[in-house]
C-alpha cells in the first residue's frame, strides 16, 4: 500500500506539476483540529454501530488525539504530495499507529468529510464573528451615551437637512448591526447541519448512525438527502454575503469617520495610535485605518462573487471546483474579524468637537422643516406651509441671517399667524427634542432605544455563552 491511498487502480505515479496544481493542503490545514474532532466523533459512531471494534476505535482515538496535539506543537509538517487536509490526517494516524489506522476512512469519503469540515469551521467563525459584531453594538452604546448632549447636522445628499443627536446616529449603525448579526445566526442555523454518512454521493451501504454523529459534534441537525449533502456550497455563500452586508455597513461609518476627520467637516479626531503620518508631507495625519476598512469591502465582494461563480453550473453532485470555495471563505474570515476587531478599538479613541458639530448643525436652514411644522400646527395645509417657508428661506439667504433671527415683523411679511411662540421651536435642541414619533432623534426616544440597546446585548450574549 505505498503512495496515494487510491494507488490501487493506477499504473503511474501523478505527475508533480498535477500534484501541486490539485493540492490544497497549504491553504486546508487549518481545517486541521475540524478534520481530527470530526473524526473522533466519527470512529466513536463506527465501534458504536459494530462496523469497528472498541478496541480498533480507542487506538484510532488516542492516535488521533496525540496527532492533534503534534500539529499544535507543530511538530509535524504538511507537504503538498499529502494533496489535502483529510489525507495529511490519515497518513500521519497510520505512521503512528499502523494498520488500524486505515480503518477510519470506513462508510465516509473526503466529499463528505470537507462538508462537515466547513460546517464544523464556519459555526465557530459565526460564533466568534457574532461575540465582535455585539462587543461594536456595545461600543456604539457606550458613545450614544457618554455623548448625548452633542447635535450635528443629519444630512440628505450630503447637504445640511435636519440636525439629529449624535447618539441617535450612533444608533442608526447599532441597528445596522443589529441586522448584520441576525443575518449570521439565520445563517448558522443552516450551518449547523450534520454531513457525514453522505459518503462520496449516494450515502453508504454500512450500517452507520449520522444521529450519533451528529450528537457527539453538537449538531442539531442530519442533512437529509447525500447528493445536495455533498454537493452544495449555499452555507458558505450565505455566510459571505452576509459578511459582504456587514462590511458594506462597516464601509459607510469608516467613510463617515474619514469625512468627519477633514478640516472641512472638523467633526473629530482619531487617535494618533489609530493614524498614520506622510513619507513626505510632515503636517500629515492620515485616517488610513478606516481608509482600509472601506477599501476591504473589496476582497468581501470579489470572495462573493468568486463563490457564486464557482458553484454556478455545476452539475450535481461533489466536482473539484469546490476546493476553491476555501480560499475566498478564509480571507473573508480573515478580513472581517481584523476589521472588526481594529473598529472597536478605534471608535472610544475619538474626540468630538461639539461646538463645530453645532455650529454646523444650524447652518443651512436645518430648522425649515420646524418653522413648516409650526405653521402646520397654526392650520396651514403643509403645501402651502412649505412654499411660505420657502420664501422666508430665501430672504434669510439674500440678507445673510439665520430663520431664528429674523423680527416678528419680517415673519408676518410673509404669514400673518406667525407669533412670538415660533422662536422656541427655532432652538436647535427643542427641534431635536420634538421629532418623538417612533425612531425618531428627540432624547427621549434615543435614551429609550438605547436602555433597549443594552438589555438586548445582554439577552443576546447570554445565548451565545451557552
Ligand atoms: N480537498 C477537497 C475539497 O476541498 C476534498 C474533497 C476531495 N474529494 C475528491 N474526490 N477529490 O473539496
Amino acid at each position: 500500500m505505498e503512495g496515494k491511498p487510491w494507488q490501487g487502480r493506477f499504473d503511474q505515479p501523478t505527475d508533480s506539476l498535477v500534484e501541486s496544481f490539485t493540492a490544497s493542503i497549504h491553504f486546508d490545514q487549518r481545517l486541521y483540529q475540524y478534520d481530527i474532532h470530526g473524526s473522533i466523533a466519527h470512529c466513536q459512531m463506527l465501534a458504536k454501530c459494530k462496523i469497528i471494534s472498541e478496541d480498533e476505535a480507542a487506538q484510532i482515538v488516542q492516535g488521533l488525539g496525540e496527532v492533534l496535539r503534534e500539529i499544535e506543537r507543530g511538530e509535524l509538517t504538511f507537504d503538498p504530495s499529502q494533496e489535502d487536509i483529510h489525507m495529511a490526517v490519515e497518513q500521519f494516524l497510520i505512521q503512528k499507529i499502523g494498520e488500524v489506522g486505515g480503518k477510519l476512512h470506513t462508510a465516509r469519503s473526503r466529499n463528505d468529510q470537507i462538508c462537515l469540515d466547513m460546517r464544523l469551521y464556519l459555526r465557530a467563525v459565526i460564533f466568534q464573528v457574532r461575540a465582535l459584531i455585539f462587543e461594536l453594538q456595545e461600543t456604539l452604546v457606550d458613545l450614544a451615551e457618554k455623548h448625548f448632549d452633542i447635535i450635528l447636522p443629519g444630512y440628505t445628499h450630503l447637504q445640511h437637512a435636519q440636525p439629529v443627536l449624535l447618539a441617535h446616529h450612533f444608533m442608526a449603525y447599532y441597528e445596522m448591526f443589529h441586522r448584520d448579526e441576525e443575518r449570521l445566526t439565520q445563517c448558522l442555523e443552516r450551518t449547523n447541519v450534520m454531513p457525514l454518512g453522505s459518503a462520496a454521493l449516494a450515502g453508504t451501504t454500512l450500517p452507520i448512525d449520522m444521529e450519533f454523529t451528529a450528537r457527539a459534534l453538537g449538531f442539531p441537525q442530519v442533512t437529509r438527502n447525500s447528493l445536495d449533502a455533498v454537493g452544495d456550497r449555499d452555507y458558505l455563500i450565505e455566510f459571505n454575503a452576509a459578511c459582504a452586508i456587514l462590511m458594506m455597513h462597516i464601509s459607510r461609518l469608516s467613510e463617515e469617520l474619514i469625512l468627519w476627520s477633514t478640516s472641512e467637516f472638523a467633526f473629530i479626531e482619531m487617535s494618533d495610535a489609530f493614524c498614520t503620518g506622510s513619507s513626505i508631507m510632515p503636517q500629515k495625519k492620515n485616517p488610513d485605518v478606516p481608509e482600509l476598512m472601506r477599501g476591504k469591502v473589496g476582497r468581501v465582494y470579489g470572495n462573493l462573487t468568486a463563490l457564486l461563480t464557482i458553484t454556478k453550473a455545476l452539475p450535481l453532485a461533489y466536482n473539484r471546483d469546490l476546493q476553491e470555495d476555501k480560499e475566498p471563505i478564509f480571507d473573508t474570515v480573515d478580513t472581517v474579524l481584523a476589521t472588526l476587531r481594529v473598529l472597536v478599538r478605534l471608535l472610544p479613541e475619538i474626540r468630538f468637537f461639539r461646538e463645530q458639530m453645532a455650529t454646523m448643525a444650524e447652518q443651512g436652514y436645518t430648522l425649515a422643516t420646524d418653522l413648516a411644522d409650526y405653521l402646520v400646527r397654526k392650520g396651514l395645509a403643509f403645501r402651502k406651509a412649505h412654499f411660505v417657508v420657502g420664501q422666508i428661506v430665501q430672504y434669510c439667504s439674500q440678507n445673510q441671517k439665520q430663520l431664528q433671527d429674523c423680527s416678528l415683523d419680517e415673519f408676518k411679511r410673509y404669514h400673518k399667524g406667525i407669533d412670538a411662540d415660533i422662536y422656541p421651536f427655532l432652538r436647535l435642541g427643542s427641534a431635536v427634542d420634538r421629532r418623538t414619533s417612533i425612531g425618531g432623534t428627540a432624547s427621549s426616544r434615543v435614551r429609550q432605544a438605547i436602555e433597549e440597546a443594552r438589555q438586548e446585548i445582554i439577552a443576546k450574549r447570554s445565548v451565545l455563552d451557552v
